[in-house]
C-alpha cells in the first residue's frame, strides 16, 4: 500500500473543523486590524530564499526541497512565506500607491527537518506582515494582535519572549565580541556550532544542545551593544506593550533561525508542546526589501505554527465534529429519488443535510444519522410518498411529527432554520 511521505500528514474530517475555526479567527481578527489577504506561490526561484533567509542558515543549508525543473532552473518549495511576500511587494510595485501595506497569508511550507511531534516536513503557517512602517508602535500592535489571537482561541499557557538583534550599525561590534567569546569556549561546542562559530556566530546562542547552552551561558548579548536608535526603538516597544497590558519576558538568547532579522524579534512559547515550544515567531526585517532590490522600506511580521496551534486547540475541545441539520432516511426506490431532489434543494439554501445512497435498512440509516450528529431525521418510505406525508423526527426530544410531502422543501427550510 502506498503511504504518506514521512513528515507529511493528512488533515482528516474531524480535525479539519479545528483548522477551519482557526483560519476564520485569523482572517476576521487580522482584517479588523487592517490586514488584507495575499496568496503567493508555493514554488519560487531558489535564489529568493538563499538571499533572504541566508545561505548559512540551517534552512537554506540543509532543509530546503530544491530541484532543477525540466529546463534546469533551480526552484524550491517555499520554506517560509515572508520572502515571497516581499518579492510580490517589489514585483507588483505595491509600494507605489502607498508604501505601507499589511498582508496576511495562510498556507503550507516545506522544510526537510527531522520529523517529530510538532515538527513536520510539510507544515502550515499563518503569516502577518506589515511593510513600510518604521515606528516601534507597530511592533507593539502586532504583538498585541498575536496575543489577542491566542486568547480568542482560548490557548492557555502562552508567554511572549522578546529580544532585539540591533542593526548593521551596532551589530558588528557585538559580533566581534561574540566571536572572541566563542573562540574561548570552542572546545565545548558541538560540531554544528564549531562551524556556525565562523559562518553564523549568532546562531550558536540558539543551539539546543545542552553542552552548547552551558558554554554560552555568559556570552555577550546584543541588548548590551545597541546603538541609540535601536535602544530607543526597543524601549518604546516595551513601553507600548506595557500600556497595552501585554506581559513579556526579555530573552537575550532569542536569535531566530533566519538571517534577515533586525531590531525587534519575538516568539510566543507555550509549555504545552514539549520540545517544540514556539507556536509563533517573528520580528523586524528592515533591510530585506532593499536587499531584494526593492525600495528602502522597513518591515515586521510573524508566522504562527498552524499545526502546533491546531494540536493545542483540538486538545482543549471535547468534540470538534459539528452535526448536520437533517438526515433523510428512505425506504424504497421511489422515496430515494424524491429524497435526492429534496436534499439538493435544501442544501443550496445552506442547510447541512445528508442521505443514504446504499441500501441500508432503516435501523442502519438511523445509526448513521446519529453518527453524523443529525438534529432531525426525515423518514420516508414509498408508503409515505403514496399518502403524501413524511415523518420528521427530532433527534434530541425524540418527538415525531408529520410533514406533508407537497411543498416539503420550503417547509423543511422553515422548520430547520427556526429551531
Ligand atoms: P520560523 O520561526 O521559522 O519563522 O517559523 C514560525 C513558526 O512556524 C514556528 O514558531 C513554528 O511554530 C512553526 N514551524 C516552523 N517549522 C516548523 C515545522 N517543521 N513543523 C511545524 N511547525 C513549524 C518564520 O518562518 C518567519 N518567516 C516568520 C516571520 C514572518 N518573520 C517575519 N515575518
Amino acid at each position: 500500500m502506498i503511504q504518506l511521505i514521512r513528515g507529511f500528514k493528512d488533515i482528516l474530517p474531524g480535525e479539519v473543523e479545528v483548522w477551519q475555526r482557526i483560519e476564520k479567527t485569523a482572517a476576521s481578527l487580522f482584517e479588523d486590524f487592517g490586514f488584507r489577504e495575499i496568496r503567493v506561490p508555493i514554488l519560487e526561484h531558489t535564489e529568493l530564499f538563499s538571499r533572504s533567509i541566508g545561505k548559512d542558515t540551517d534552512i537554506v543549508e540543509k532543509e530546503m526541497y530544491t530541484f532543477e525543473d525540466r529546463k534546469g532552473d533551480l526552484v524550491t518549495l517555499r520554506p517560509e512565506a515572508t520572502a515571497s511576500i516581499v518579492r510580490a511587494y517589489i514585483q507588483h510595485r505595491l509600494y507605489a500607491v502607498d508604501p505601507v501595506q499589511k498582508f496576511y497569508t495562510i498556507g503550507p511550507m516545506f522544510r526537510r527537518e527531522r520529523p517529530q511531534k510538532g515538527r513536520y516536513r510539510q507544515f502550515y503557517q499563518i503569516n502577518a506582515e506589515v511593510l513600510g512602517v518604521d515606528s516601534p508602535l507597530i511592533d507593539a500592535e502586532l504583538i498585541f494582535m498575536l496575543v489577542e489571537f491566542f486568547k480568542r482561541l482560548s490557548v492557555p499557557d502562552t508567554s511572549v519572549h522578546l529580544n532585539t538583534l540591533g542593526c548593521p550599525k551596532c551589530r558588528p561590534a557585538f559580533q566581534k565580541e561574540l566571536h572572541k567569546f566563542l573562540s574561548k569556549v570552542k572546545t565545548q561546542l558541538c560540531a554544528d556550532c564549531e562551524r556556525r562559530k565562523v559562518k553564523n556566530p549568532l546562531r550558536v546562542l540558539d543551539c539546543k544542545v545542552l553542552a552548547c547552552r552551558e558554554a554560552v551561558a555568559d556570552a555577550p548579548a546584543m541588548i548590551d551593544y545597541l546603538c541609540d536608535g535601536c535602544k530607543g526603538h526597543f524601549e518604546t516597544v516595551q513601553k507600548s506593550l506595557k500600556k497595552l497590558y501585554i506581559p513579556f519576558e526579555i530573552d537575550k538568547r532569542l536569535v531566530r533561525g533566519l538571517d534577515y532579522y533586525t531590531r525587534t524579534t519575538f516568539e510566543i512559547q507555550t509549555g504545552l508542546l514539549g520540545a517544540q515550544s514556539a507556536v509563533a515567531g517573528g520580528g523586524r526585517y528592515d533591510r530585506l526589501i532593499e536587499e531584494l532590490e526593492g525600495p528602502a522600506q522597513p518591515a515586521i511580521g510573524f508566522a504562527i505554527g498552524f499545526d502546533r496551534l491546531a494540536e493545542i486547540v483540538a486538545a482543549n475541545n471535547v468534540s470538534s465534529t459539528p452535526g448536520i441539520d437533517l438526515f433523510i432516511a428512505t425506504i424504497g426506490e421511489q422515496a430515494k429519488t424524491a429524497a435526492l431532489e429534496w436534499s439538493c434543494g435544501i442544501a443550496v439554501s445552506g442547510i447541512k443535510n445528508d442521505m443514504d445512497f446504499s441500501d441500508k435498512g432503516l435501523k442502519g440509516q438511523m445509526k448513521k444519522a446519529d453518527r453524523l450528529g443529525a438534529r432531525y431525521v426525515l423518514i420516508l418510505g414509498d408508503k409515505e410518498i403514496e399518502e403524501g406525508i413524511a415523518v420528521l423526527r427530532n433527534m434530541t426530544t425524540k418527538e415525531q411529527s408529520p410533514v406533508p410531502v407537497d411543498g416539503i422543501v420550503e417547509k423543511l427550510k422553515l422548520i430547520l432554520t427556526a429551531s
